[in-house]
């Protein structure tokens, strides 16, 4: 058998194993004793043998003894039971240096901290140096060709790195982790020798033993999806201490099997993440002093947590009007609104966010409660992906143009002056002048305040299979430009309208541009710039203050773009003690 075949196929090691580890060890250690160490009846008859056996049994190690030494081996860090193949002290990082490059959307920004999380218990220590690396870990992205091209263009520069790489040092390692080690597995591995190991989105728990196989100078995969992976227990490093605000990864993969996307092959099933455990995390971070917290999830607002039995009760999902799905509708547990609502009282001061959902969970009680709520942000992000009934079919979004504009209209209704923002894509399979006319108008119609705009990227999808990529190229990127310019023209009159208005900025720091001004963001998630100068503190007028970090501000709006917003600082005020104002 190939030693790749080997590991790819080797299960992740659960409870089970590690028991029969634990057994394994603690058999070795007793039949280590000398044979002496069992007499037979007879010769326990004679004397001298008798005060031999229980001297040796006195000085001999205890039952205690094995216990402890099978359940907490010396030196081994918080982390799981080796596999038969390798050692506890293979496992360890030994103080390698792992640097670690993040590519594509946030939630590879939130795995990147768990894979982290698990190598620093392992023993390894970070890097931010390159050069000085001993393991270099892309968390890449599938989610168009792009994506992927970049991550290959990487590894050339990476293997002359390795080849490159002094004798007198440890050799380096490679490892190519998330979407992109999930969507082409062993293709990689074969095409570029220089990587070492591959690790899918659900296998993060198991790379100190990936790693441990690499050193032997084998390559090694785990490339299993999960069911139920959700990576609860372990908590993200939060890798940069000054920050104000933090993503909290609450489900993960897709059920919804649109039919251009590539994340439900690379990201598996949906599963939610305990509330208990997302609760701890959130408080654990309010006590840490940040103010802002984002729900992540590639369908956030899909959250169900079937964990807690007594919540499993019978009743379907709430879809908006006019949406459906592509799968059988999900029953009981706790919805996103229990969630939302449960996160939003841990810390009146926290601002809370979500990202991504789609439009087809927004059932009113999760809308009341973004209305309702001081600290859940009036900002919704519901992706379109275009704005043609006969498209969105093609796509298998589940809603047609005008029960997604429906949506928008109650969204609006119910929370005043939220702020949208939406994805769409040009040139989808079979799009024809006049569907990206419909796009057109839609992206007039709503007005959005954000937006993110692709070309279509063919991917070995459901649209791959059945659908032609028969747009081309000059097409679409042509039709990417025109909705882009419509896009920054709408957004434009949509925050003109925001100027003179007072507004709830979180302070982040200096502008990137210029040392003299602040920078933060409001509610709606737009970046406010203003000038940092003293200021009135609203709980205490006799003292001038300058904005930090993780201050609350109000701004007055005098001037605005597609992008951000400008104005002058009125005071430094608290979430709760800014709502008389905004
Ligand atoms: N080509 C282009 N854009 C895509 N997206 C998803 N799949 C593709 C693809 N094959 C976009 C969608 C999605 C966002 C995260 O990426 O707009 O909402
Ligand atoms: Fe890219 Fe999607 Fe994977 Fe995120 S989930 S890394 S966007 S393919």
């Amino acid at each position: 058998m190939h030693p790749l075949q080997c590991v790819l196929q080797t299960q992740r090691w659960g409870p089970l194993a590690s028991v029969s580890w634990l057994l394994l060890r603690t058999c070795r250690a007793l039949s280590s004793l000398p044979s002496t160490a069992y007499p037979s009846p007879e010769k326990q008859q004679e004397d001298g043998v008798q005060k031999d056996f229980s001297s040796r049994l006195a000085t001999g190690p205890t039952f205690q003894h094995f216990l402890r030494n099978a359940s907490a081996p010396q030196e081994k860090p918080d982390m799981e039971d080796p596999p038969p193949y390798v050692t506890v002290e293979e496992l360890l990082g030994r103080q390698r240096k792992v640097y670690l490059e993040t590519y594509g959307c946030q939630m590879n920004v939130n795995d990147t901290e768990i894979a982290w999380s698990v190598l620093q218990k392992s023993g390894y220590l970070r890097t931010r140096n390159l050069q000085e690396a001993d393991v270099i870990l892309l968390v890449t992205c599938s989610i168009r060709e792009k994506a992927e091209q970049t991550i290959w263009n990487r590894l050339q520069q990476l293997k002359a790195l390795k080849t490159k790489r002094l004798r007198s040092r440890v050799p380096l390692r490679i490892g190519i982790l998330g979407c992109m080690a999930e969507r082409l597995k062993e293709e990689i591995l074969n095409r570029e020798k220089m990587v070492d190991i591959l690790a899918g989105p659900d296998a993060y728990r198991d790379l100190p033993r990936l790693l441990a196989v690499a050193e032997s100078g084998q390559q090694a995969a785990n490339v299993l999806l999960s069911l139920d992976e959700t990576y609860a227990d372990v908590m993200p490093v939060q890798t940069s201490p000054s920050a104000t605000s933090a993503f909290v990864s609450i489900m993960r993969g897709c059920d919804n099997m649109c039919s251009y996307c590539i994340v439900p092959f690379t990201r598996g099933r949906e599963r939610s993440r305990p509330v208990a455990s997302i609760l701890e995390e959130v408080r654990k971070l309010s006590e840490q002093g940040l103010k802002e917290v984002t729900l992540l999830g590639q369908n956030v607002n899909s959250f169900q947590d079937s964990s807690e039995v007594q919540f499993n009760n019978a009743v379907s999902t709430n879809l908006s009007r006019g949406f459906s799905t592509n799968y059988k509708p999900k029953k009981g547990g706790l919805r996103f609104a229990y969630l939302l609502d449960q996160v939003s009282r841990v810390d009146p001061e926290m601002r809370i966010r979500f990202t991504s959902p789609h439009p087809k969970d927004f059932p009113d009680e999760v809308l009341q409660l973004i209305h309702e709520r001081d600290n859940i942000c009036k900002q919704i992000h519901l992706p379109a992906q275009s704005g043609s009934s006969r498209v969105l079919e093609t796509m298998r979004r589940g809603y047609s143009r005008e029960a997604y504009v429906e949506l928008i209209h109650h969204i609006r209704e119910s929370i005043p002056g939220v702020s949208l923002s939406s994805d769409f894509i040009a040139g989808f399979c079979g799009e024809t002048e006049e569907d990206h006319l419909q796009t057109v108008s839609l992206l007039r119609e709503v007005q959005y305040n954000m937006g993110f705009l692709f070309a279509y990227s063919m991917r070995q999808t459901r649209a791959y299979h059945r659908l032609k990529d028969d747009v081309p190229e000059e097409v679409k990127l042509r039709r990417l430009e025109e909705l882009i310019t419509v896009f920054r023209e709408e957004a434009t009159k949509a925050n003109m309208a925001s100027v003179g208005s007072t507004q709830l900025v979180l302070v982040e720091g200096h502008s990137k541009r210029s040392a003299t001004d602040l920078c933060g963001r409001n509610d709606g998630n737009l970046k406010v710039i203003f000038p940092d100068v003293e200021m009135e503190d609203i709980n205490n007028s006799d003292v001038r203050v300058r904005a930090q970090p993780g201050d609350y501000v109000l701004v007055k709006i005098t001037s605005t773009s597609s992008q951000t917003l400008k104005g002058h600082v009125l005071c430094r005020t608290t979430l709760k003690g800014s709502s008389a104002y905004c």
